[in-house]
């Protein structure tokens, strides 16, 4: 139900912009937004807004928020939406794991908010958001989505809010007609805890998808305790030959990642991880400056992510996840050298499009920032 996005008819959509045209003449030389949003934030015309038709908290730590567009969004499912809320009169923008609403024509999306103690604004939508609520939605992202043609046999494994996009795929093969072998593996922490209950529950009622439940910390799950490989050989003993997708907090894909390393299946596995990256300083690479070229601004070399680094001298940059999946914070890294906090990997190649919310200068770097 969510592969498939319709645009908008020619017709309707030539005259939008013939309409959009005569609001432009008649407010100049205010954009026709600012008029427009007075009667509906979402008439908007420069930026997609959507409001919050309902809000689902029956799900212990997290939030299920419907929304309604006010255009159509086109993403692949897995990929990811920007969005964009004001905590305490500040813009901050994250990035969630969309799924269409079923007959919506891709203007209703659901998605599924942690909750997170030092999230500003995963804790913000957790406890504030409310029906009415008006949010900011920007650029679809992400590179967590199935490959063409789907393999005939799949493994989804997910945890907590990871959940979202593993859905989301699954919504997308039943609409494409999937009847290959799909096997879903989900971690919470007890019953109470699983988020989505009634998508899962159509998602298991499915002839071709069977749903295995794991309680990290309840009982009356399928499995229990943490992930460990003894749950796949249990309930996917062919695991290694099948095309993995795995989605969830940082050290859940982490563990599942040493599994299909030790068996020589890494090839298998494609991830993605919600959390921030944690960001280790190692005291060798803290030295010389960084240069943000585009604003003549140098600072220190702290250690930590030139995202961070360039907040801290007082820049904006654009971002979105600051966790390395929505490319939104890509910037042309000069010259110097950069070490990617979540793998290690370094590279000092000139001219080289780096992700500034997941990379830390090691010595002097400059960046057209
Ligand atoms: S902010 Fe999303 S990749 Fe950097």
């Amino acid at each position: 139900m969510i592969a498939h996005m319709p645009h908008p008819t020619p017709s309707r959509s030539i005259a939008r912009k013939i309409l959009v045209k005569a609001l432009d003449l008649m407010s100049t030389p205010h954009h026709p937004d600012r008029y427009l949003e007075l009667a509906d934030p979402l008439l908007t015309t420069a930026t997609t807004r959507a409001r919050i038709t309902n809000v689902d908290r029956t799900s212990l730590g997290s939030v299920t928020l419907t929304l309604r567009a006010s255009r159509p969004l086109r993403f692949r499912p897995g990929q990811c939406v920007s969005m964009s809320v004001v905590v305490d009169g500040v813009r901050h923008t994250r990035t969630f794991s969309p799924a269409e609403v079923p007959g919506s024509r891709g203007r209703g999306v659901v998605l599924t908010v942690g909750f997170r103690p030092d999230g500003r604004v995963s804790r913000h939508l957790f406890e504030h958001a409310a029906v009415g609520d008006v949010v900011e939605l920007g650029g679809i992202s992400g590179d967590f989505v199935l490959p063409e043609p789907v393999p005939g046999r799949l493994l989804f494994v997910s945890g907590g809010t990871g959940i979202t996009p593993v859905l989301a795929m699954l919504s997308g093969l039943a609409a494409a007609g999937h009847t290959g072998a799909v096997t879903f593996v989900h971690y919470a922490r007890t019953a109470e805890h699983v988020a989505r209950r009634g998508d899962l529950d159509a998602a298991a009622a499915l002839p071709n998808v069977e749903v295995v439940l794991a309680h990290t910390r309840g009982g009356g799950g399928h499995l229990h305790g943490r992930f460990e490989r003894a749950h796949l050989d249990a309930v996917a003993p062919w695991f290694a030959d099948t095309p993995t997708f795995a989605c969830g907090p940082t050290g859940f894909v982490d563990r599942i990642r040493d599994l299909y390393e030790d068996v020589g299946a890494i090839d298998m596995l494609h991830t993605e991880s919600f959390e921030p990256p944690v960001v280790t300083i190692d005291p060798a690479d803290v030295s010389g400056t960084v240069h943000f070229a585009g604003s003549g601004v140098s600072v220190d070399n702290s250690g930590g992510t030139l995202l961070d680094q360039a907040e801290a001298a007082g820049l904006t940059p654009e971002h979105g996840c600051r966790m390395g999946i929505c490319h939104t914070c890509t910037a042309i890294r000069a010259s110097g050298c950069t070490r990617d906090v979540r793998t290690g990997e370094v590279d000092s190649e000139p001219g080289t499009r780096i992700r500034i919310c997941v990379n830390a200068p090691v010595g002097d770097v400059a960046v057209e920032i």
